[in-house]
């Protein structure tokens, strides 16, 4: 089924800023659509981000050459081309930029396409996006990793910690995810607003941190875990994602904790981290460590890996040469999955396919600007990738995807599986035994 027209505009993400939809249309009339997502606490490692940069249009964020690379090279590389061939025609997108990071076209030109291929393909064979992309054998509901608070880069840095989130460990299945998730959110609302210290939320919708100190955030949480009735470690319990990269200096080889005005090497960060997860039901760690910092990972893995999912994001960027080289380092046991950290449908998939390969967690996420679309959900499951992390249980750009993740479990009927975190963790390990 031949590709006969691409066209891009520029639409803007839940923070407001311009980012890209594209639309592909097939000979049967068939059209797909691919928007793309856009971090604050990006990656170095990560595909490039093509931006204008002029500074008297959209304070220089305007994608108006992503768009016209969409338009006037890529759509007629692509132009007859057969839209069921994803890998295909994704490998010819990375050919046809030849940069190893996508800076000639730009990785959200380039991913909106792919997008809207998948999409153009699926609407084409008249089948949900999750059934397209797996041929059918997508039918594991993935366990959210829910935030409650944000901070770091999503919040002004009124709290060193990106993300304080929930994981719903004992519910036996989506709808249990929901409700306790509904009740631990509100629960730590209702306490907010009680001190008076409720201000709104961040830019994922998870409470903004009024906090002294970073470890408020976890009292928080188990306060509010009880408030909701539930016991904390069981029905519920703490992931955090630190974003470490943002704490730490290359020069001085420190991370720092602004709010608390502390320092601390490599050992004794994690030292922080290993006496917060002795104190508080942490089952789930993201970048513990900065991006650079492989030894420490490597550390931490020896001291909290048994126990702890240690997720890398920025350390990995969704490259499955970086996550290779994670894989014989030893320096993780889960991987965070963004669209636009790689820049197409193909190399996401392979990322997800190398980390479970390694007897590694996958976690396909969303970024902190998102859009209305929920393609990581039908992702997420079409893949059988076991964990979705989209931010917090508040604003539609965050709701469409768990709103989503519910429609296509009554899509897959009887044969949709859900299995939890613990259930998950135990598979894994025998795998990697
Ligand atoms: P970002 O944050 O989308 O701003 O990079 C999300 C995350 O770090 O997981
Ligand atoms: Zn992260």
């Amino acid at each position: 089924m031949k590709i006969t027209s691409i066209k891009a505009w520029q639409i803007f993400d839940s923070r407001g800023l311009p980012t890209l939809e594209a639309e592909v249309t097939l000979a049967s009339g068939a059209r797909g659509r691919g928007l793309v997502p856009s971090g604050a606490s990006k990656g170095q490692f990560e595909a490039l981000e093509l931006r204008d940069a002029d500074p008297k249009r959209f304070r220089g964020k305007s994608v108006f050459k992503a768009i016209a690379n969409i338009e006037n090279q890529i759509f007629p590389a692509l132009c007859g081309a057969n839209a069921f061939d994803q890998e295909a025609l994704d490998r010819m997108l990375i050919e046809f930029d030849g940069t190893p990071n996508k800076s000639r076209l730009g990785a959200n030109a380039i991913l909106a396409v792919s997008m809207g291929v998948a999409n153009a393909a699926a609407t084409m064979r008249n089948e949900p996006l999750h059934s397209y992309l797996s041929e059918g054998r997508g039918s594991l509901l993935p366990i959210p990793e829910i935030q409650i608070i944000g901070g770091g880069a999503h919040a002004n840095w009124r709290t060193d910690v990106q993300d304080f989130l929930v994981i719903a460990t004992g519910a036996r299945n989506l709808e249990e995810v929901m409700e306790v998730t509904h009740n631990v959110y509100h629960a730590a609302g209702d306490i907010l607003r009680s001190r008076k210290k409720y201000f709104g939320v961040a830019d994922e919708g998870g409470y903004w941190p009024e906090f002294e100190r970073n470890e408020d955030a976890l009292d928080l949480l188990v306060e509010a875990i009880c408030r909701a009735g539930y016991t904390p470690g069981r029905e519920a319990s703490i992931a955090l994602d630190i974003a470490a990269s943002d704490l730490y200096s290359v020069e001085k080889g420190r991370y720092r904790f602004n709010l608390e005005n502390r320092e601390f090497t490599s050992s004794e960060f994690i030292g922080v981290i290993a006496d917060w997860c002795d104190r508080f039901p942490i089952v789930s760690i993201e970048d513990p460590l900065a991006d650079t910092d492989w030894d420490g990972w490597h550390e931490i893995i020896g001291t909290l890996g048994s126990s702890i999912q240690i997720v890398g994001d920025d350390l990995f960027t969704t490259n499955a040469q970086r996550i290779s080289t994670g894989i014989e380092k030893c320096a993780a046991n889960a991987v965070l999955i963004k669209l636009n950290q790689i820049g197409t449908v193909t190399e996401a998939i392979e990322a997800i396919r190398l980390a479970q390969s390694a007897g590694w967690q996958p976690i396909v996420s969303a970024r902190s600007g998102e859009t209305e679309d929920a393609f990581i959900s039908h992702l997420a499951v079409a893949t059988n990738a076991g964990q979705l992390k989209v931010g917090s249980f508040s604003r539609s750009e965050r709701m469409v995807k768990w709103n989503e993740l519910l429609r296509i479990q009554r899509d897959l009927g009887a044969r949709a599986e859900f299995i939890g975190f613990s259930k998950a963790r135990q598979v894994r390990e025998r795998k990697r035994e």
